[in-house]
């Protein structure tokens, strides 16, 4: 195989964020951008001489040209396996797994997961650890650095590889194998869940549903293990044909965006379940029949009830979620006696906790809750642990969720995003609230009193690194909470996102409209930070 050593130019935007590095397809498209990118992160690699990568995008536009970019280039530094999914596709989780499952030494996975994709929209890059899960940061730091010097790349003289075909190829010494992307990860599923059981409530008819895949990822592996294992009426998956734009859609799932859905949730003889995921796979969405249930409250309800599920039926070790998530899953954590981390935004700060096996389930406000099966989050997972529950308790979503609240209380919730707010403003509104932190504690506004103001800081309990500036907390003697921060994985502008909750014991008040709750909150919050004044606008771009 001859391979070519290319002189380059560094760019200096390189630096990934909450997941990975993320930018507008027009920019990954400028000269050696993705080579240049590719290089550093086998240029941050020890060791990976004669392994395997994993390779797998979620089929937004570019991936196909991006993968063959990666293989010549993986292939000139030396690995001698490629594991690519039909296609270029895995879904983010199926890649987790798939990397654990066949040993490989890392993975790079293509998506810019729930960001509208197209050629005028997002594309995204990031390299996963032979755990299975995301690069620590210490990683993505000495890549970020290898990015700003880089002045060559390595690149093998091939010619554009067939991904379309199952089997295994032989170039030279490296061999490239692609894989059927559901195969494994349906198996993985079976292998957690009550199969059996679930059919049989399908075909019953106790359980009937739908799925909104976005015209993402998760099509071909909702269609094959909801309808062609579960049993699932043909038309159960809605928009399931992955496309290179989402059909035009932001592949996001939220009751804004999965509207279709939506609709039909809150519509009369609407299906007993409802659900969606994102871009890539990662996230999810849980309804019931004219009921929506937030991710923190889905997330606490796992917990509650893992041990109906065959795999967490012996029970679980601890739990943990991302500080701006409501403080739910906390309540049930304390009443099983079970350890409870509080971690930052970002699925990468549990890797350590879940090999180290401290915790069995995690969960972000932000549609996203996993388990110790893979290092990444997982929309369909979530959706089959709600099915089983479902057919194990025998019980529709809304009762479910109105006894998991008449138990623990309800931790009412929402989160309000300012999106592609000018950078300036948005740092000065961070830069105004920073001000206001010393002077917060003690002071009353209503009938809340500040307990604490602060910049949450996180010790990682297993490795001792630390991570400052990832939010700016509120905290009130009752323990409600205003949270803000900034994105890091947005590609336009700087957007603001507001994270507000309250706790109600009273089971007599557990039917509020969240926003009608959280007003006092919501107009405190614009209080400290003045987005709305700063930036003129009236409303959030997106309330979850
Ligand atoms: C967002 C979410 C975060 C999630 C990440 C990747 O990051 O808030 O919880 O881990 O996407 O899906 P953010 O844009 O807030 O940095
Ligand atoms: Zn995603």
């Amino acid at each position: 195989m001859q391979i070519n050593t290319l002189s380059t130019t560094a760019y200096t935007d390189q630096k990934p964020g909450t997941s990975g590095l993320r930018k507008k397809v027009t920019v990954f498209q400028q000269n050696n951008y993705l080579e240049n990118f590719v290089q550093s992160i086998f240029n941050s690699l020890d060791g990976f001489q004669g392994q395997s990568l994993v390779l797998g995008g979620d089929g937004r536009y570019f991936n196909r040209e991006a993968i063959q970019i990666i293989i010549k280039i993986a292939a000139a530094n030396g690995f001698s396996e490629l594991i690519i999914g039909q296609g270029g596709l895995l879904s983010t989780p199926a890649a987790s797994h798939i990397i654990r499952k066949y040993k490989a030494f890392g993975g790079i996975i293509l998506s810019a997961s729930h960001n509208p994709g197209g050629p005028d929209d997002d594309f995204g890059i990031k390299y996963n650890v032979n755990n299975g899960g995301p690069a620590p940061e210490k990683f993505t730091d000495a890549l970020f650095e290898n990015t700003n010097s880089i002045t060559e790349y390595k690149i093998a003289e091939i010619s554009d590889l067939d991904l379309d075909n199952i089997g295994q190829q032989q170039i030279d010494d490296l061999i490239v194998t692609i894989i059927d992307p559901v195969a494994d990860y349906a198996e993985l599923m079976a292998s957690i869940f009550d199969f059996e059981l679930l059919k049989n409530s399908i075909s019953a008819g106790f359980i009937t549903l739908c799925f909104d895949a976005m015209h993402a990822i998760t099509g071909p592996y909702a269609t094959r293990i909801l309808e062609d294992i579960l049993g699932a009426p043909k038309g159960t998956v809605i928009n399931g044909i992955p496309l290179e734009d989402f059909g035009g859609g932001h592949p996001d799932p939220n009751m804004a965006h999965a509207k279709e859905l939506t609709d039909l949730m809150f519509a009369e003889d609407c299906p007993t379940f409802g659900a969606a995921s994102d871009g890539d796979g990662d996230r999810n969405m849980i309804m019931g029949a004219n009921v929506f249930v937030t991710p923190s409250d889905s997330l606490a309800i796992m917990a509650a009830n893992a041990h109906l599920i065959p795999a967490y039926a012996k029970g679980i070790s601890g739990v943990a979620r991302s500080m701006p998530t409501s403080q739910a899953v906390d309540r049930v954590a304390t009443k099983m006696g079970l350890p409870c981390f509080e971690t930052p935004t970002g699925w990468k700060y549990f890797g350590n906790l879940l090999d180290t096996g401290e915790i069995t389930l995690c969960g972000e406000e932000s549609f996203g809750s996993g388990s110790d099966h893979v290092r990444e989050k997982d929309g369909l997972w979530a959706v089959l642990f709600w099915l089983n529950l479902i057919a194990k308790r025998r019980q529709p979503v809304e009762q479910i969720v109105q006894e998991h609240w008449q138990t623990f209380g309800r931790d009412i919730y929402c989160r309000h995003d300012y999106e592609a707010v000018d950078l300036e403003i948005a740092n000065g509104i961070v830069e105004h609230l920073r001000n206001q932190l010393p002077g917060l504690a003690g002071q009353s506004f209503g009938d809340y009193t500040v307990k604490y103001a602060d910049e949450f800081s996180y010790t990682d309990p297993i490795d001792n690194s630390v991570s400052n500036n990832q939010g700016i907390r509120i905290g009130f003697e009752d323990g409600s909470r205003i949270i803000y921060r900034l994105s890091g994985t947005g590609t336009v502008g700087a957007t603001l996102r507001i994270y507000l909750e309250k706790f109600e014991a009273d089971t007599n008040k557990h039917d509020q409209d969240a926003q009608h709750a959280l007003s006092f909150l919501i107009n405190l919050a614009e209080q400290f930070c003045e987005v709305k004044k700063r930036t003129g606008r009236t409303e959030p771009t997106v309330i979850t």
